[in-house]
Formats: structure tokens, sequence, C-alpha cells
């Protein structure tokens, strides 16, 4: 079997433009699934660039699953992004020092946790995923969306604040899918199905 090598950064030959996301990630805090692949106009390099406000000292995560296709300048804003929203100012006093280092004693930024995306999931180009967000396996994010909310599997979502445009399959349809989970099935055995994957029978699968 002839099958893209998972641990190769730029499986397109003579193309630098996409890689095979895991293999150009430096930051630990950063884990991607096999085969997930990001596209950028330039540099590949952006897409570390583009996971914004992510600071080692806050230690939250970005989780991406297997065999996502992340477009061009889609964005991640992580919590470090946070000021106090609760309070009468949302400056942020402490980071100055001095006499102004005490404002956050007991009391803390607000953190909406690790930024999880399923797999086989399209983000697409300037999309921006808000903290804390969950996307589901199968979904996908229109181009420039903003998402706010977590998104459900195998539904599509768009716009600014993100909403629902439709699911890509009915309910039972989408439950039978997310116990196949074909991302994780042997790499020989997805290599064998990957014409009926690109259909749209089900049934198939049963
Ligand atoms: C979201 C997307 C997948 C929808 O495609 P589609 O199923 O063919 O949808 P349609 O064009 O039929 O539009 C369906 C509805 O969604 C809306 N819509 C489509 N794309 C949208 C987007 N990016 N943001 C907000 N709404 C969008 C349409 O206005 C339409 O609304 P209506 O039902 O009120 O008339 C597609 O428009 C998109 O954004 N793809 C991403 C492309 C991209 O960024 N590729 C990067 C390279 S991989």
């Amino acid at each position: 079997m002839d099958i893209p090598d998972k641990n190769e950064p730029f499986p397109l030959k003579n193309y630098k433009r996409l890689c095979f996301l895991k293999n150009i990630i430096k930051n630990p805090n950063i884990l991607v699934g096999d085969y997930t692949y990001y596209d950028d106009f330039s540099n590949v390099s952006n897409f570390e660039k583009n996971v914004k406000y992510h600071f080692d000292f806050i230690g939250d995560k970005l989780i991406i699953g297997k065999f996502c296709m992340i477009a061009s300048d889609v964005t991640f804003i992580m919590n470090g992004a946070n000021h106090l929203s609760d309070a009468i100012s949302s400056y942020p006093f402490a980071i100055f020092g001095g006499d102004w280092q005490h404002a956050m004693k007991n009391k803390s930024y607000p953190t909406k946790g690790n930024t999880i995306i399923g797999n086989d999931v399209w983000l697409g180009y300037n999309a921006t995923i808000m903290p804390g967000i969950r996307i589901g396996d199968g979904a996908i994010i229109g181009s420039n969306a903003v998402i706010t909310k977590d998104v459900e599997p195998y539904s599509i979502v768009g716009g600014n604040p993100g909403k629902l445009i439709r699911k890509r399959f009915s309910d039972e349809e989408i439950e039978s899918l997310l116990s196949l989970k074909w991302w994780d099935w042997p790499i020989e055995k997805i290599t064998g199905n990957v014409q009926k994957l690109t259909e749209i029978k089900l049934s198939d699968f049963k």
C-alpha cells in the first residue's frame, strides 16, 4: 500500500505551504492528531502565531484530533486573552507592578479551559475559535466564522457569532458515525475504504 507518511511535515511534493501539522508544532501545549493538515497562504509557521494569548503560566491546551483540515488564517484565542468582565474595571492594573501589584490579590482572571477540536473537522478560512470551545467530530466551520459556543458533531456553523447552518446528517446517522470512529481505524483499513468514506452511503458501514 502506498500511504502518506503521517510523520512527514510536508506531504505534498515540492509544496511547503501545506503541512501535517503535528510535525511542525513546537509548543507542548498544542496537541495535534495524525494526518491533520494546515494550509497557509505564505508559511505554515503562521499556525502557532495564530494561536493567540497562549501563555505557559496559564497552561491551557489546544487539542486537535485526527484528519482535520485547517485553512489559512484560522485563529485560536486562548485563555490568556481574558480580562475581568465582572468588575468595575477590566484594566489589568496588577501586571504593571508597584503599588498596583495587589489589585488581583485573591482574584483570578476568568478561564474557560482547554480548546478541543474533534476528528475530521474542517475549519474554514479565517475562522476564529474563542477560548474553551469544543468542536465535535465531523463539524464544519464556515470561512470567517467566530465560534463562541460549543459546536455539535457533524454540524455546519457559520457567522459571527457562529450559528448552526445545518446538520450534515440525521441524528440517527450522526450517532452511527460517532460509533464508527473511522479515524481510529488502522491506516490500512482507512486506505482500503477511502472511496467509501468519500461517498454518502452510510449503509456501506453497517
Ligand atoms: C459553511 C460552508 C461549508 C457552507 O457551504 P454550503 O453547505 O454549500 O452552504 P450554502 O452556500 O448552500 O449556504 C447555506 C447557508 O449558509 C450561509 N453561509 C454559507 N457560508 C457561510 C459562512 N462562511 N458564514 C456564514 N454563513 C454562511 C449561506 O448564506 C446560506 O444561508 P441561508 O440558508 O440563510 O440562505 C461554506 O460556505 C464555507 O464557508 N466553506 C469554507 C470554505 C473555506 O474557507 N475553505 C478554505 C480552504 S479549505
